[in-house]
């Protein structure tokens, strides 16, 4: 673990280097693409061209989580700020933090705000939201961590007073094993009284879901391509971009979209780095992410299976995303 101190209020943890990053995708790539059905999680895509994508595809028309989770956030921020009283405001996959600023300037005007740690997998993005938040919040310490959520936890100082939040709907990115883990050790290390802050897409019409992950500009095609860029940048391969194309499909079973690269042709590409051949048959899909969609009642069950009572759940008018206020009792 490495410390830096950027500025007098301003710091950057870094739990993931580029080696730490590149045995990760190693172990992932060799788990992922070596099972007879192809998966790579999808923390792949956030280097920095990933997340300037993502940031992309969150003013596309078609996308509407951010819309309607900024739209919460803006109706609810100063309720947020009141009910938890919170010193510190820790965000995981945190990215630019554009919406948690609505919470940010609520917690300044309640003056409470003291100490806020943005934390993402993306160093990148980090370095990028630390000036930023400094120069937005003057006398607040801001502490950056880069890190897996899935990981580091357990790494994280937690103060009293702490909001953790958790926007977006990132934590549908996760299978629901991962996520009752990642929410039991969250809240294992959140302390009593602490409060979690949870963005949650909510299951609608499906074409309305599949057309969010499928735009027609291709932003979201090109963001799912560029995990193909990132292994054969990190992992010095030949995949070839154009040889895959960009699916979305909505899994009413598992109440989920999933993303995939489906193999245009059959063909064959190599990862000098691990002296691995991948052999892809026509048609062949690779999944590259889940994004599970929820229901209020959903929501509660696996807040409370991790321990933490629910105390609101806030919608926007058309019901298309949550945003649940929950805290450890
Ligand atoms: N919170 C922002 C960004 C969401 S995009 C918003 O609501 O708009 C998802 C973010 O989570 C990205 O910045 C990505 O780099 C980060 N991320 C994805 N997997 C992660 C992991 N395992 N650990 C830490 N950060 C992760
Ligand atoms: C970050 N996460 C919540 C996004 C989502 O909607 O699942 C990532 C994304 N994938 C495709 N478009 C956006």
């Amino acid at each position: 673990m490495r410390r830096t101190s950027i500025g007098s209020h301003t710091s950057i943890t870094v739990h993931l280097d580029a080696g730490d990053l590149r045995q990760a995708l190693c172990r992932d790539v060799l788990a992922g693409l070596g099972a007879v059905h192809k998966s790579l999680p999808p923390k792949w895509f956030y280097d920095e061209r990933g997340s300037q994508l993502f940031d992309e595809i969150t003013r596309l028309d078609e996308y509407y989580p951010t819309r309607r989770e900024t739209e919460i956030l803006q109706r609810e921020a100063p309720t947020i700020a009141r009910r938890t009283g919170a010193t510190t405001l820790l965000e995981l996959g945190s990215g630019t933090s554009t919406k948690t600023k609505l919470i940010l300037d609520a917690l300044m005007d309640a003056g409470t705000l003291a100490h806020i740690v943005p934390f993402d997998v993306c160093e990148a993005i980090v370095r990028e939201a630390l000036p930023v938040l400094a120069a937005r919040y003057p006398g607040v310490q801001v502490d950056g961590v880069v890190g897996d959520f899935e990981q580091h936890l357990g790494l994280l100082e937690m103060g009293d007073h702490t909001l953790v939040a958790f926007l977006g709907g990132t934590i549908g990115n996760l299978s629901p094993v991962e996520r009752s883990k990642f929410l039991r050790e969250l809240a294992d290390q959140m302390h009593s009284g602490d409060w979690l802050l949870l963005g949650t897409d909510l299951v609608k019409d499906p074409a309305r879901l599949v057309a969010a992950y499928a735009d027609a500009a291709g932003v979201t095609a090109a963001f799912n391509l560029n995990v193909l860029r990132v292994l054969n940048r990190e992992l010095e391969g030949n995949l070839v971009l154009e040889h895959f194309g960009h699916v979305a499909q909505w899994r009413p079973e598992e109440q989920w979209i999933e993303m995939h690269l489906r193999s245009l042709r059959a063909q064959e590409a190599r990862l000098d780095v691990l002296g691995l051949d991948l052999v892809f048959a026509a048609g062949e899909q690779l999944q590259t992410e889940i994004s599970a969609k929820f229901t209020l009642a959903s929501i509660e069950n696996e807040l409370s299976g991790a321990g933490l009572t629910l105390e609101e759940v806030f919608t926007d008018a058309a019901q298309d995303f949550a945003v649940s206020l929950a805290f450890k009792p």
